[in-house]
């Protein structure tokens, strides 16, 4: 499996990318988390991020692609990958697709979760984040059991910096942008595959799952894509 989520900031990226990941057992790379734990370290590619990411603009180019390759290095990715929140311009993609095919592991398919703006501002506002393990829960949609606490692993849950109104909001601003022709890009090359997020977290991921799986049968009987 190597895919590309893709979605407005709040679509369901991170959540759905985890279901992947355990049920298939590839890793899930979220450049967003590789950032925010570069940034918690007080790393140099952290601090230099942190001007960017804060205010809701992308990183640069060069770095989010030099953070990519580093962790496609590794070993756990040789049986595939779910890539999420990159590439998030044209430039990242055709970088990407440029070095895959080299070791030729290139992309299968992008998934592009759909939904609303104001769905998306709701969903970040109300996002909580446990510190310990990274499970996400929604005040609304997706509680956790316990106040202020992880259901998985006791974890103290916080609300991440850029998730507030108006970074949010900016966010929002940046993906119709920079982002937003990134679908386009996969669309013309055939490997696009739109779901509607704005249903339940199940739901969402039956599509998706549903998809994935033809997708393999097909590879597999030399159907055609
Ligand atoms: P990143 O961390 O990728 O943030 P994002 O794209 O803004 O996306 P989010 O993580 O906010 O949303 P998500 O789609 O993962 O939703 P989630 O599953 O959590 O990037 C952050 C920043 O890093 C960027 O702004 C940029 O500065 C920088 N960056 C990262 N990659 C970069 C790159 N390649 N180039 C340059 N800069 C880069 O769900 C959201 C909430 O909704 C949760 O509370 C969840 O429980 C709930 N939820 C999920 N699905 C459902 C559902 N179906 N129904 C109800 N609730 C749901
Ligand atoms: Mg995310």
């Amino acid at each position: 499996m190597r895919l590309v989520l893709l979605g407005l900031p709040g679509a369901g990226k991170g959540t759905q990318g985890d279901r992947l990941s355990q049920k298939y057992s590839v890793p899930h790379i979220s450049t967003g988390s590789i950032i925010r734990a570069a940034i918690d370290a007080g790393s140099e590619i952290g601090i230099e991020a942190n001007k960017y990411i804060s205010k809701g603009f992308l990183i640069p180019d060069e770095l989010a692609i030099d953070i990519v390759e580093q962790r496609l290095l590794q070993p756990d990715c040789n049986g595939g990958w779910i890539l999420d929140g990159f590439p998030r311009t044209v430039q990242q993609a055709i970088h990407l697709d440029a070095k895959l095919e080299k070791s030729r592991m290139a992309i299968e398919y992008a998934i592009d979760i759909r939904i609303s703006e104001d769905e998306a501002i709701k969903r970040i506002a109300e996002r909580r984040i446990c510190s310990e393990c990274g499970s996400t829960y929604h005040l609304t949609y997706y509680r956790a059991k316990g106040r202020g606490v992880c259901d998985n692993c006791g974890g103290r849950l916080y609300q991440r910096s850029d998730d507030n109104e108006m970074t949010a909001k900016e966010r929002l601003r940046v993906y119709l942008k920079q982002t937003h022709p990134v679908i386009h890009y996969y669309a013309q090359r055939g490997k696009l595959y739109s779901v509607n997020g704005e249903r339940a977290i199940d739901e969402v991921f039956a599509d998706i799952e549903t998809y994935v799986l033809k997708q393999a049968r097909k590879n597999v009987t030399g159907e055609k894509l």
